[in-house]
């Protein structure tokens, strides 16, 4: 009966995991997949979940039944209060259909279904390059997907003119998706100036914005990652707006997120909701609800939500001190100081090596370390113990072959 089914080659992150725990060598370096490690290599359980775990303990006897399709509303509701607090008018006037989705890429489905519903003739556009698991999702929902410029190998920034003058080329309701900060895999980010170029085009082209944030808090700070979200919302734009909280609460197993769409009127956000919930019940229904308990317990509680911004705070921290730290090292044992400058430009929790995938492939078996093939690293892998050797490999491998473009 299933003797024609494709093999399935794996996924590029996903996958490299399984190679990295079935891996036996002592010396293994994991900056492939995106998941933060501590200074000790050990993904943390941060210190206001684990306080909103206690009082999810002390509360457990109620029993579990099925959220709402949208989810719960207490967490959809402080969601809605953390994303949009610097423009509190478009919450208060109920502009915002919120859900809650099974983490990002829940809300990165659930929208892809209801575009190509709403939309079925518009294109979606994304950056080029851009995280894998994107075009996977909305191809995979039906739309026809195809890329915009966005980063300039041999700077290693965004080749923002281009992508500007590709973005004026779109038909009207074609869909952009965008990262409002910490470019994955990239690490490149618009600055504020060009948000404010990007949004004045989408407005004048009467574009579609998708933007797709899963790192809020890890580029230069929570307040100044949002600026995307808050310029737009200004704007009056209509846009999608997915969030995970996998990476800022550390809770990836939980699959908790959001997805919002900001509209122009109550009346819309209604309309919008409605189909959304249609979508989330065709997809699977309702949504789990420990995580969202979880998320909900620290944010609607002053001193837990302080508690949790500067635990979110030290891990940007201890990614930026990795990032300079990795830099110094190669200078130290000789790399050329403008080869890899990208390392201090780049924002967040990835960069882009300029690693080709045979260098990426040497470095997995000769070196144990392991990047995603596009040559991107996650800065969260390394640590005072392993960054010495990380930079003696990126070394040898750059003398050897003399390929690193960036
Ligand atoms: C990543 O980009 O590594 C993460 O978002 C994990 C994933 O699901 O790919």
């Amino acid at each position: 009966m299933f003797n024609h089914i494709e093999n399935y080659a794996g996924d590029p992150i996903l996958s490299l995991m399984e190679s990295f725990n079935n891996d036996a060598r002592f010396e293994k370096v994991n900056l492939s997949i995106g998941l933060y490690s501590d200074e000790n290599g050990v993904t943390p359980i941060m210190d206001a979940v684990a306080k909103a775990k206690l009082v999810l303990k002390a509360l457990n006897n109620s029993p579990s039944l099925y959220l709402p399709m949208s989810g719960m509303p207490s967490y959809v509701k402080q969601v809605q209060q953390l994303l949009f607090e610097s423009t509190p008018s478009a919450q208060a006037q109920n502009k915002i259909a919120t859900i809650q989705t099974l983490g990002g890429s829940g809300a990165l489905k659930i929208g892809a279904d209801f575009l190509k519903k709403s939309y079925p003739n518009s294109k979606l556009y994304v950056s080029d390059p851009t995280w894998d698991n994107h075009i996977a999702i909305f191809t995979g929902a039906g739309l026809e997907v195809a890329y915009y410029p966005y980063f300039n190998k041999s700077t290693g920034t965004v080749d923002f003119k281009n992508m500007i003058d590709f973005l004026e080329t779109l038909d009207e309701k074609s869909i952009v998706l965008l990262h409002p900060c910490c470019h994955n895999p990239t690490g490149a980010d618009l600055s504020n100036v060009q948000w404010d170029v990007v949004i004045r085009v989408l407005k004048e082209k009467n574009l579609i914005p998708f933007l797709d944030l899963a790192y809020l808090g890890f580029g230069d700070g929570f307040e100044e990652d949002a600026y995307a979200i808050k310029s737009m919302t200004q704007s009056g734009l209509s846009f999608l707006l997915s969030n995970s909280f996998s990476k800022i609460f550390s809770l990836y197993g939980e699959r908790v997120g959001a997805l919002s769409i900001i509209c122009g009127s109550e009346q819309e956000a209604n309309l919008v909701l409605g189909q959304l919930k249609a979508t989330v019940r065709k997809n699977y229904s309702s949504p789990p609800t420990y995580g969202a308990q979880l998320i909900d317990v620290v944010l609607s509680n002053i001193e837990l939500k302080r508690n949790w911004l500067d635990e979110l705070e030290c891990m940007r921290t201890r990614m930026n001190t990795m990032r300079t730290a990795l830099y110094a090292q190669l200078i130290k044992i000789g790399a050329d100081k403008n080869k890899f400058k990208f390392l201090i430009e780049q924002k967040g929790m990835f960069s882009y090596t300029g690693f080709t995938s045979q260098q990426v492939k040497t470095l997995r078996e000769e070196f144990a370390i392991y990047l995603v093939a596009s040559g991107r690293i996650c800065l969260a892998g390394l640590n005072r113990n392993n960054i010495k050797r990380v930079a003696e490999a990126f070394l040898t491998l750059t003398e050897k072959t003399n390929t690193v473009s960036i």
